[in-house]
């Protein structure tokens, strides 16, 4: 089996331009979307973890949402926070590290574009602690990852249905699942999972 290798995100966001980045999609994901129809959430408090380049956290703030959105990569906030401002928009951009936060309160809805796949898979029990705190009963998670039909074992951890089902099962339940593609810069686009989970109650 092929050995994994970690991204230096700090070096990569200090390097290359965001819009090169295979995951760059300027606009709102198109699954994002359909997935906060189908909870009805229109509003209220959004936590965007793994921001990167700020794309979601601006564009949901900009329909009103109040966002918090974090990065491990300082370069990354920067070049957030630089977009957020060109667009006229409030978005709380702040450096933590998913696995080791320093976030707190609780939001209706925490996202997730990309950021949980790239994890190391013993650290994904700390992940789930860490959003389950970050959520009330009920609240949602709405997490797109690489799905296990796309090809090859290079880049993000690709995942099924059941395998989701199993990392999240103590605390949260998975209510929406839909295969699809992770829109961004690459062609193809790598297939995907949209994936809704709802926060258990304690
Ligand atoms: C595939 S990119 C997706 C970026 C963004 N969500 C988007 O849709 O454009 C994954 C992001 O997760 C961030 N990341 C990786 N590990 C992290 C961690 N432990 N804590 C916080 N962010 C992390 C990376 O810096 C990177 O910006």
């Amino acid at each position: 089996m092929t050995e994994r290798v970690f991204p230096d995100w700090h070096n990569i966001y200090r390097e290359q331009p965001v819009e090169t980045m295979p995951w760059y999609f300027d606009g709102l994901d198109p699954d994002l979307a359909r997935d906060l129809e189908a909870i009805d959430l229109h509003g209220g408090r959004i936590l965007d973890l793994g921001t990167g380049p700020g794309t979601q956290a601006i564009e949901l703030a900009a329909r009103g949402f109040t966002v918090v959105a974090t990065d491990l990569a300082a370069a990354a906030i920067e070049v957030a926070r630089a977009r957020a401002a060109t667009r006229g928009v409030v978005v709380e951009f702040r450096v933590d590290d998913v696995l080791d936060s320093t976030l707190e309160g609780r939001f209706d809805a925490v996202i997730d574009r990309g950021c949980f796949h790239t994890l190391p898979p013993a650290r994904r029990g700390d992940y789930v602690a860490m959003v389950a705190d970050r959520l009330p009963p009920g609240g949602h998670l709405l997490l797109k990852c690489f799905s296990h039909l796309q090809p090859g074992d290079v880049g993000p951890y690709r995942f099924t249905a059941a395998e989701i089902e199993a990392v999240f099962a103590s605390a949260l339940e998975l209510t929406l699942l839909r295969e699809t593609v992770y829109h961004g810069t690459l062609d193809p686009l790598p297939r995907a999972l949209s994936c809704v989970l709802r926060r258990r109650a304690a």
